[in-house]
């Protein structure tokens, strides 16, 4: 497996050769998306208490609707408030990407729902600081631990303000579903700002990943003199890695799609026998977008420690921050949802695997619910990017959601 790695790696470029795409850089962003859908949308752009700015999204506060009916009898500010947060790697765009044929969202809003779509600090949407500038290193020495910590409770903040409401229902995908965990137990206050909590692809412990990736933590999956140079940098960041791995290629129309479905397989998780290749082209032109160096190293910890555990800063690093040698582990016991936390994955899924959910299921007992989904060659990608999203993904969340509302109204 190591091998077809670097394999792949090599041949690459020389792909890239033969192919010879065109390079028509698409640069919508997250608004332009939606509204191309038929939507009306809202930007709104908030200050995190330590600094960094981020551009959030919102969808559903007006009265057109994808067919271009409206609706008069609701007023906007009434409407429950559905949160979505992106993986890593990822942004908002992930929820609204041109050519998926169900996107979550649409149907949410299509159901009267007030959907935001959150964005954290050092995607492409939060490259900005009062203080720093994204060139500074200092700027990137953040972990999902500060998203989860900072970014999500600041726009659950903004948003329960701007909407009136005291709580919101929540979906996170993937790293969206870390920072949710990250949040609960270390400011148990929030566990009653969410109504239901849905997530997709859960990442807490990740013992069974199977991504060629994990290799990776035999060299950095613990604290090592090398941290601080290695990291403090963005992923992604550079043009030449992104040539070199295909990314900047994929995002013309008129690129491989054979090709470009592979590089999405080798980036995000596994073949995908859902994803349907028509979403490619501006699929890369926002994904991966930037994060920092050391959210991907937390995750090779969490791999190499097999615990749900605060970033490793060296046993020097350590004590300053956390006053012991060791980090934290997260306590889950401080979870105390109001409904259980749904939990969706699937076997086949190269992040989140059925065993791992299924060990958080057990550790939190009746504070969670199961949605195993049962098929064969649903990857990680595909909680979001299959074309089957609308049957196995919308509906169930729709009925969690609407099932709670009513009970609210009762
Ligand atoms: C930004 O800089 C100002 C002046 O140096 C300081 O007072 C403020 O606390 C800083 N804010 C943040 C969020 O770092
Ligand atoms: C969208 O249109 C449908 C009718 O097709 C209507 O029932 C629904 O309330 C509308 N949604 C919004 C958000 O206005
Ligand atoms: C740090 O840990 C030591 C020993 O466990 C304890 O005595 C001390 O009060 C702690 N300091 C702080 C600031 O929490
Ligand atoms: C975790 O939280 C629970 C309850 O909130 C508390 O009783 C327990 O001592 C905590 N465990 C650790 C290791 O801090
Ligand atoms: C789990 O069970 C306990 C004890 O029966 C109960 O107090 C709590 O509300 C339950 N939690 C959920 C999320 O259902």
């Amino acid at each position: 497996m190591k091998a077809l790695f670097i394999i792949s790696l090599l041949i690459i470029p020389l792909l890239l050769i033969v192919f010879r795409p065109e390079h028509k850089p698409n640069t919508l962003i997250t608004l332009e998306r939606v509204e191309r859908a038929g939507y009306a949308c809202e930007t709104y752009e908030i200050f995190t208490k330590d600094g960094y700015g981020l551009s959030i999204f919102r969808i559903g506060n007006s009265k057109a609707n994808r067919s271009g009916r409206s609706s008069s009898t609701t007023a906007p500010q009434s409407k429950p408030v559905v949160l979505l947060m992106h993986g890593i790697t990822s942004s908002s765009d992930v929820w609204v990407i041109e050519g998926l044929a169900n996107p979550l969202a649409y149907d949410l809003v299509d159901q009267g729902y007030d959907v935001w779509l959150g964005n954290s600090r050092g995607n492409a949407y939060g490259l900005r600081h009062l203080n720093m500038s994204s060139e500074d290193r200092q700027f990137w020495r953040f972990t999902f631990h500060e998203i989860g910590t900072i970014d999500l409770p600041d726009i659950i903040d903004f948003i329960l303000k701007q909407t009136h409401e005291t709580s919101l229902h929540y979906v996170g995908y993937s790293q969206g579903t870390s920072i949710g965990f990250v949040l609960l137990s270390t400011q148990p206050q929030y566990n009653m700002k969410f109504k239901t909590i849905n997530m997709l692809a859960p990442v807490v412990y990740i013992n069974h990943i199977r991504t060629v990736l994990k290799h990776l933590a035999g060299f950095v999956g613990t604290y090592t003199p090398l941290y601080p140079f290695l990291s403090d940098r963005p992923m992604f960041g550079s043009k030449i890695l992104r040539y070199l791995l295909g990314i900047e290629a994929c995002r013309s129309v008129h690129a491989n799609p054979t090709f470009c479905a592979f590089i999405v397989h080798r980036l995000f998780g596994g073949y995908s026998g859902y994803m349907d290749k028509s979403i490619l082209p501006d699929l890369f032109n926002s994904q991966p977008t930037t994060c920092s160096l050391h959210q991907a190293l937390h995750f090779l910890q969490l791999y190499h420690s097999k615990q749900f555990l605060q970033y490793d800063l060296g046993p020097e690093g350590n004590q300053r921050r956390y006053n012991q040698s060791t980090p934290p582990l997260y306590n889950l016991s401080n979870i105390n949802p109001r409904y259980p936390i749904h939990l969706f994955y699937s076997d086949y899924d190269e992040y989140s695997s059925k065993k791992d959910a299924e060990a958080l299921a057990e550790i939190l007992g009746n504070r969670s619910a199961t949605h195993f989904i049962d098929l064969e060659h649903f990857a990680h990608v595909d909680f979001v990017w299959g074309s089957n999203i609308k049957e196995v993904i919308n509906k169930p969340i729709l009925e969690i959601i609407n099932a709670a509302e009513k009970n609210s109204a009762a």
